[in-house]
């Protein structure tokens, strides 16, 4: 019997749960900002809403996804991803049907039947937004913003976005028909799955992982360069406002990124800085005939996510320390003996007010108590012994700053609080 979590699955608590915490609170504020609205969409859908949504010849529906009969027999998925879901809760409530655009947000678990690796997991979390009803280049520059303002409110520095355009259903055709003329003599360098792609959905091909295949890919035509002329001033005009918006980016040729229902703009946030496959932080892009593919109207869409877990496993590496509550630092109060204890209740009760505090309940040697606080992100510490006890006063220590201070309890309170505030 294994009672141990299934493969590629974690228990998430500790440091790594206030990584994420960190991400997911950073991310809800910036949606409000944005003015994105929340919405929870259930973990488990009909098969058909992904097989429809995602495309039947993608990677993820035909080989990733957690697929199951229920005891009435029908066939229900968990959720690979968000947008397909969020799609079938907008039709289904009619949710277009007020002002437009409609800008929704999602935080949820999703699941797919990958080979686990750092950071490529089974199950695993995503932030995303959708914004749904304006084909405006504006509204994807608003979206790439959005996505680029994240990663730099969680303190990332030196991340990469890639664009694209792979077209619409006017355009993409031209491209497919050249790049089949293109892959014909090279066949037989393909690999198995990429042979039947070839066939069925040539544009998957780019998905491939594999080295020969991607050789290949690589010195063939570019979907960018068939583009007709309202993908082509789209394209220019979405770079136009990034470029007002002092977005950097780099146009990427051959991304596509894995999914049958994008149009149009697609992005990627890359790191140089993980030397793997699974340095793709988060992604997006259009998607204009989904929603109309689901049976409501006829409706342009954009989107993206982030991937929560790769975010939190990056900033630990690069060291980017989550920002603690309310922006102000964790107070840890450090009691030298028993004697302390009534004055340091007396200073939590204040200080609880607006701080996270923490005490210890047994009083250790301080050296190892500091240390503890510096490992667990304490950004102040607060030393009481006899003396300070007996005569209400603080020493407190500033732990990112390497510096010391003394306060009078009863006369220099607010001073005391204004230090904790970075004021
Ligand atoms: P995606 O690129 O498949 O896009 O996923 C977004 C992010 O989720 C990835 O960049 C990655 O960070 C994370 N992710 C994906 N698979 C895994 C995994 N197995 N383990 C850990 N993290 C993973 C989408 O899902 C689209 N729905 C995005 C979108 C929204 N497009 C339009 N609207």
């Amino acid at each position: 019997m294994d009672l141990n979590s299934p493969r590629g699955t974690a228990d998430i608590y500790g440091k790594d749960l206030k990584y994420r915490n960190f991400i997911e609170d950073t991310a809800k504020k910036l949606f409000k900002n944005f003015n994105y609205a929340e919405i929870k969409t259930p973990t488990f859908e009909h098969t058909e809403v992904f097989n429809r949504g995602i495309g039947e010849s993608t990677d993820i529906v035909q080989k990733e996804m957690y697929t199951f009969k229920d005891k009435k027999g029908r066939s229900l998925t968990l959720r690979p991803e968000g947008t397909a879901s969020v799609v079938r809760a907008i039709i289904e409530h009619k949710l277009y049907s007020k002002r437009l655009p409609l800008k929704v947000f999602y935080n949820g678990n999703m699941f797919r039947y990958e080979r686990p690796q750092k950071g490529r997991m089974r199950e695993f979390h995503q932030l995303g937004a959708e914004a749904v009803g304006i084909d405006n280049p504006v509204i994807d520059a608003e979206i790439i913003w959005l996505t680029n303002r994240l990663f730099e409110e969680l303190g990332f520095k030196n991340l990469e976005l890639l664009i694209n355009s792979i077209g619409c259903v006017e355009c993409r055709p031209n491209f497919l028909k050249e790049f089949k003329s293109y892959l014909e003599p090279r066949l037989d360098k393909l690999c198995s799955d990429c042979k039947i792609r070839y066939y069925k959905n040539p544009l998957r091909i780019f998905d491939c992982k594999k080295t020969k295949c991607k050789e290949v890919v690589k010195n063939g035509p570019k979907i960018f360069n068939y583009l007709c002329d309202n993908c082509r001033k789209h394209i220019d005009s979405v770079i136009d406002y990034l470029k007002k918006l002092n977005i950097k980016y780099e146009i990427n040729y051959n991304l596509v990124r894995g999914f049958d229902y994008y149009t149009k703009t697609i992005f990627e946030v890359i790191s140089k800085q993980i030397k793997s496959a699974q340095n793709a932080l988060g992604g997006g892009g259009r998607y204009d005939n989904l929603i109309s593919q689901f049976g409501g109207p006829d409706m342009p869409a954009i989107g993206f996510a982030i991937g929560v877990d790769r975010t939190a496993i990056l900033m630990e590496q690069l060291k980017i320390k989550p920002k603690c509550f309310n922006g102000f630092k964790k107070v840890y109060l450090i009691a030298m003996e028993e004697k302390s204890y009534p004055f340091i209740l007396e200073i939590s009760k204040v200080l609880r007010k607006d701080f996270i505090c923490e005490i210890n309940f047994k009083p250790k040697n301080l050296g190892s108590e500091l240390k503890w606080a510096e490992k667990n992100d304490f950004g102040f510490a607060v030393i009481i012994g006899e003396e300070e006890a007996s005569e209400k006063k603080i020493t407190i220590k500033d732990i990112e700053e390497y510096k010391q201070y003394e306060f009078d309890w009863l006369t220099q309170k607010d001073k005391l609080i204004d230090l904790l505030k970075g004021k």
